[in-house]
């Protein structure tokens, strides 16, 4: 049996609406993308979403957005010290200082206590990772950012679906941003989104998407409409194009319209898509805490709902074996398995400019080298997760290791 790390369904709407684009004259950025951020803004119940071209542009223009908002070149951005590489990226790509924070290993996500700590004069924001959907405590992170007058970024890549106290992810801090990416619920294959209440964050949003542009109306008449022509088009200052003011430093990040038709066609199933994969996680949870104390995975508590980006495994301090050693087990037996990322400031050589040293975050490179995560996608079922489990238990079995 094969465990593949990921999935995706191509559509028949897709299909139908890349068969569509392809007859328009319009490929790049115009109708589909606007439908695109209509229907995820619903889906997360925000009322703007700006779709680009990665998750990564999703967090470096949401970040971004905050020089129209006070922030200066060189503030500082409280992020955790583990996530994929693209949120540290991201804060540099923008402008700012990453400021690193431990993570708590039971969560995965940023110790709250330890947040209040790293902020200075120069802290602007804080980006808190919902690391494998799993929601980051977001009433303290939220409640710290009032009290120190901090914007809040939710990196909401993995979290699509996720539920916190009742509220979506994507709707809890100034802005979200999502990754579109292949291994991600909804995809556009390469792709990303940014979600805010926030009309005015959501203008500079569509400026900086398209290299800082006057231009930057919700609908443009003319990538979306059948006018050919924009009234608004020369009547900026002393009569310039507005398509060619640049208002501010800009990147080139637009979602193009075959991508929008993937993603469009991907949120049809949305909900049984969901469904299926929070399924096939919380069996998964379930039946490996047989595997304690030797290795553990993160929990779904009461007050939210994870959502189901993959399956965290890691690997106990007294295990008799390494966290390669089981990969390559997993492997062997046809289990896609990925790391669990590492620590962004001390195992990344990319931050060492930074001066960090190892022993820093002992949490997060605590995880950079025991930790794993494989898929839990909407083509598995039970029996993939019986022959993880089986999989896992020759693998003790071996080793010569007593289960409870
Ligand atoms: C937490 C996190 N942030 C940002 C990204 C960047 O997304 P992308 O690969 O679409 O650029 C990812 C990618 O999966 C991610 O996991």
């Amino acid at each position: 049996m094969r465990i593949p790390f990921g999935t995706i369904a191509v559509t028949k709407e897709s299909r139908r609406l890349i068969d569509e684009a392809l007859d328009s004259v319009r490929l790049s950025s115009g109708r589909l993308v606007k439908e695109f951020e209509t229907k995820f803004a619903a889906l997360t119940g925000t009322k703007e979403a700006v779709a680009v071209s990665t998750g990564t542009d999703a967090d470096i223009l949401a970040l971004a957005v905050l020089h129209d908002f006070g922030a200066r070149r060189g503030d500082e951005v409280i992020i955790p010290a583990l996530s994929f590489v693209a949120t540290g990226n991201a804060v540099v790509h923008a402008g700012f200082k990453p400021v690193f924070v431990d993570i708590e290993r039971h969560t995965l996500n940023i110790d709250p206590k330890k947040i209040e700590r790293a902020i200075t004069k120069k802290t602007r924001a804080i980006m808190p990772v919902h690391l494998m959907g799993k929601p980051a405590e977001m009433d303290t992170i939220n409640r710290i950012a009032k009290k120190h007058n901090l914007y809040v970024i939710e990196d909401a890549a993995e979290a699509h679906g996720a539920v916190y106290k009742g509220r979506n992810i994507g709707t809890l801090g100034d802005m979200a941003a999502y990754s579109t990416y292949i291994a991600h619920i909804i995809t556009t294959i390469e792709g990303g989104i940014v979600t805010t209440d926030r009309a005015d964050f959501a203008e500079v949003l569509r400026s900086l998407r398209s290299h800082g542009r006057a231009c930057k109306c919700k609908v443009c008449v003319m990538n979306c409409g059948a006018a050919s022509y924009c009234d608004k088009r020369f009547k900026y200052g002393e009569g310039s194009d507005i398509r060619f003011v640049f208002e501010r430093i800009g990147y080139s990040a637009k979602m193009n319209e075959l991508e929008a038709a993937v993603g469009i066609g991907s949120m049809t199933n949305y909900k049984k898509i969901i469904a299926k994969r929070h399924g096939n996680l919380i069996s998964m949870i379930e039946k490996f805490q047989k595997f304690a104390p030797w290795l553990y995975t993160i929990k779904e508590e009461k007050h939210e709902q994870i959502g189901p980006h993959a399956f965290a495994i890691i690997r106990g301090e007294k295990a008799p074996f390494s966290r390669n050693e089981l990969g390559l087990y997993l492997e062997k037996a046809g289990i896609d398995t990925r790391h669990l990322f590492s620590s962004m400031p001390t195992q990344c050589p990319g931050f060492a400019y930074l001066g960090h040293k190892l022993g820093d975050f002992p949490n997060a490179e605590y995880m950079g080298l025991n930790g794993l995560h494989i898929g839990v996608h909407q083509d598995l079922g039970p029996a993939h997760v019986n022959y993880f489990i089986k999989t896992m238990e020759r693998f003790f079995a071996e080793k010569g290791i007593k289960l409870r």
